[in-house]
């Protein structure tokens, strides 16, 4: 099989996301497992160029993974003659311009999420992309999990009938960092730095209740900033500008309601870091990162209210697994995959940086309507 090799620009390969789930369990582990079939004789084999702030971490990181392709000039890296496609795991922050210049040097964009601070940045981000004529995408890892996965199949099957709610959970305890490290990044708690739970996680829930049950009609989001000081990495206290939970009711197409409660300031009392449930007139489902549980219209029970008496039976027991029906792998690096894809043969590939926008326009709609108590319609977008 003939070599394929496609430089790929990865900036912010330092942080959490950058490093973790898309230069090791991604772009690392394509190359681990020989390289990326493209089902004409070729293999894609993906080549990093680490790009970042500090010389001392991107060399240590290269010689960790025997990569050879490192520098602190953006400019340079997009000028290095194997790079293609240019990718953004940075703070949220500096993302807009670092896309810009790679628009502008017309390489082809993928991107963490929020792919923008406001709307308006993120809508020009997309319209350059069309205007340059590059491929583009925007990070939608959730979409792509094993629960969420067995959920969207339940919905394609039609197990739901009619569907009327959706009720979702997300969040864990964020230590304030004063008698324990916190477990997130400090910036996180800032608003003038773009952190907040809106900014972070209605992009999320965006992409999730557009792709798997009903574009997002409207939406009023209730937030609060529980924890008011934290502790940075250096262990200063510094106060918390930024929300820390969302409390969200989004209006779906068809009437469905949809409540998603986001916090960084709740302890833990389910299966799994997230789960949503769904509630239909044919049967019900509770969907996590890796399992989904169902309930059928047929074997629902009859509970009877009667504080009087001790619980009667384990309503946990009455739900049923949905099996696997396939092997799951990693969530980013099957989108990574199908972006490589859409680069090299033209495979369509839908998560564009409009559909990215969506989430930022969600973003920006929720903080508005926490800030003015009451809910706002979410329009169309269109370039
Ligand atoms: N898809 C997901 O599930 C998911 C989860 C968490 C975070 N994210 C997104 O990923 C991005 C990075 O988040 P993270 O949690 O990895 O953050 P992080 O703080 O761990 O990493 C940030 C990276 O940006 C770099 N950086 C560039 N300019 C910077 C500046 N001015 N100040 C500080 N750092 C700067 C840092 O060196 C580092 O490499 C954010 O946009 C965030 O919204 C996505």
């Amino acid at each position: 099989m003939s070599r394929r090799v496609i430089g790929i620009v990865m900036n912010g390969v330092t942080g959490r996301m950058g490093y973790r789930q898309h230069l090791v369990r991604s772009i690392l582990a394509i190359r681990e497992q020989g390289g990326l079939p493209l089902g004409d004789g070729q293999v894609l084999w993906p080549e990093p160029i680490l790009v970042g702030r500090s010389a001392a971490k991107l060399e240590e990181l290269a010689k960790r993974h025997g990569l050879s392709h490192w520098t602190t000039s953006l400019d340079e890296a997009l000028a290095h003659p194997l790079a293609e496609i240019y990718f953004d795991a940075q703070v949220t922050q500096a993302r807009e311009s670092a896309i810009k210049a790679a628009i502008a040097a017309g390489k082809h964009i993928y991107t963490e999420k929020p792919t923008a601070e406001s709307l308006d940045a993120a809508l020009e981000l997309a319209r350059l992309a069309r205007a340059a004529g590059v491929c583009n995408g925007a990070v939608q890892d959730k979409l792509f999990l094993p629960g969420l996965l067995k959920l969207k199949r339940l919905v394609d099957g039609g197990f739901f009938g009619r569907i009327l709610s959706v009720r979702g959970e997300f969040g864990y305890w964020v230590f304030e960092g004063d008698w324990q490290d916190a477990q997130r990044p400090s910036w996180n708690y800032r608003a003038e730095d773009g952190g907040g739970m809106i900014l972070d996680m209605f992009p999320h829930w965006r992409y999730v209740l557009d792709g798997i049950i009903a574009p997002v009609r409207s939406v009023y989001a209730h937030t609060a900033t529980h924890i008011p000081q934290r502790v940075d990495e250096q262990g200063r206290p510094y106060p918390a500008t930024a929300d820390d939970a969302a409390y969200g009711v989004f209006e779906l197409e068809g009437g469905i309601v949809a409540q998603v409660n986001s916090s960084w300031a709740v302890r833990v009392d389910r299966d799994e870091l997230v789960e949503f449930q769904v509630d239909g007139t044919e049967g019900s489902a509770v969907a996590g990162l890796r399992n989904c549980r169902i309930q059928h219209r047929g074997s629902t029970p009859k509970p009877v209210w009667n504080p009087d008496l001790p619980v009667t039976e384990s309503f946990r027991e009455q739900w049923q697994q949905v099996p696997d029906n396939a092997e799951f792998d990693n969530g980013f690096k099957v989108q990574w995959e199908l972006f490589l894809k859409h680069v090299v043969t033209g495979a369509p590939y839908q998560w564009d940086l409009l559909e990215g926008a969506k989430g930022v326009q969600l973003a920006e709609l929720g903080l508005r309507s926490a800030r003015e108590g009451r809910r706002l319609d979410v329009p169309e977008l269109s370039l």
